[in-house]
């Protein structure tokens, strides 16, 4: 356990758990504490999972009747820690997040905690069986450590399942003022990078970690009128994405002191570009990574395409 780490979940007080307790200094996630975001995470949760083909986490079925412990890194709104403790009922699923998470139904062996994914994480060497990471790109400022984080704290016999969604990048051709915003905002300055799920392989294979499987799931934006799941994801990505660059707008304007009244060709500049009529547009990177070469994955692990 690397100095400043604090003892294992399972030893935690009351006081840091679920909502006790709140990181206090900045973070350079993007959106604010809002019931809205909150919103946006469920509903972008929701659609991933759909990409994925409705699929919890793949290789877990061989693992449904033993005592694991899952982790779950800036688990959000704590719906799929809650969901996955739900279905694995003899399993410990802890998520953290650097907010408090907003569970409305409690899962006995779900626990929240409020902890900063850019520092040590609070939890002993070799403890969890299942790290879960999804949707982080707008949370982690330095994938090298927050792998060798995972590393550290997954069993020799565990697994990393590392999801990222890798969205086409915000060009000047395309999208001039967002790309004057995010320099005007000093967002690359942050850290973040909204990309990093085109080099999440090459990145755990540098954090020391054994790929065992990688997999790329496309998805469209909009639809292309055809009655099919590709179509009514496309849809829902859309809304998603409209919805997510507008708050990107209010965000980094009011970095970029960018009065509210001042953001308006933003908005049409986004959704213009957003309405074209679209095609596949981004994928998600979906890879499993564990300390152990000689671990292979389960054939379980191969993850169920839509429909199949
Ligand atoms: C896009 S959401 C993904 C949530 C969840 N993993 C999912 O797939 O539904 C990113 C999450 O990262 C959290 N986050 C941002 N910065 C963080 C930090 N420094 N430490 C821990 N969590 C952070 C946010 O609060 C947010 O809940």
């Amino acid at each position: 356990m690397p100095p400043g780490a604090s003892p294992s979940a399972a030893s935690l007080s009351a006081a840091s758990v679920s909502g006790a307790s709140h990181a206090s200094r900045d973070v350079p996630y993007p959106f604010a504490d809002t019931d809205a975001d909150f919103e946006r995470i469920e509903f972008f949760s929701v659609v991933t999972s759909q990409i994925l083909g409705g699929r919890f986490l793949p290789s877990v079925d061989h693992l449904e009747n033993r005592k694991v412990e899952i982790l779950d890194c800036c688990c959000g709104s704590g719906a799929w820690t809650t969901d996955i403790a739900c279905v694995m009922p003899l399993a410990h699923v802890v998520g953290f997040d650097i907010r408090a998470t907003r569970v409305e139904h409690h899962v006995p062996n779900a626990e929240f905690l409020v902890a900063d994914v850019n520092e040590p994480l609070p939890f002993d060497d070799d403890t969890f069986d299942i790290v879960h990471s999804r949707t982080v790109c707008l949370a982690v400022t330095n994938w090298d450590d927050y792998l060798r984080e995972l590393k550290r704290v997954l069993k020799p016999t565990g697994y990393i399942h590392l999801i990222e969604p890798v969205i086409q990048p915000i060009s000047q051709q395309d999208l001039p003022l967002m790309y004057d915003l995010l320099i005007a905002s000093r967002f690359g300055g942050t850290g973040l990078n909204i990309y990093a799920g085109t080099g999440v392989v090459d990145a755990a294979r540098v954090a020391g970690l054994h790929v065992c499987q990688a997999q790329s799931f496309p998805f469209q934006l909009g639809t292309l009128g055809a009655d099919s799941d590709a179509d009514r994801i496309g849809s829902m990505m859309l809304s998603c994405m409209q919805d997510s660059m507008r708050a990107l707008v209010d965000e980094l304007g009011e970095r970029a002191a960018i009065s509210p009244e001042a953001r308006r060709p933003y908005y049409e500049e986004v959704d213009r570009y957003l309405s074209e009529p679209n095609r596949e547009w981004g994928i998600v990177e979906y890879v499993v990574a564990c300390k152990d070469s000689s671990l292979q994955a389960d054939p379980s692990v191969a993850v169920a395409r839509n429909g199949a």
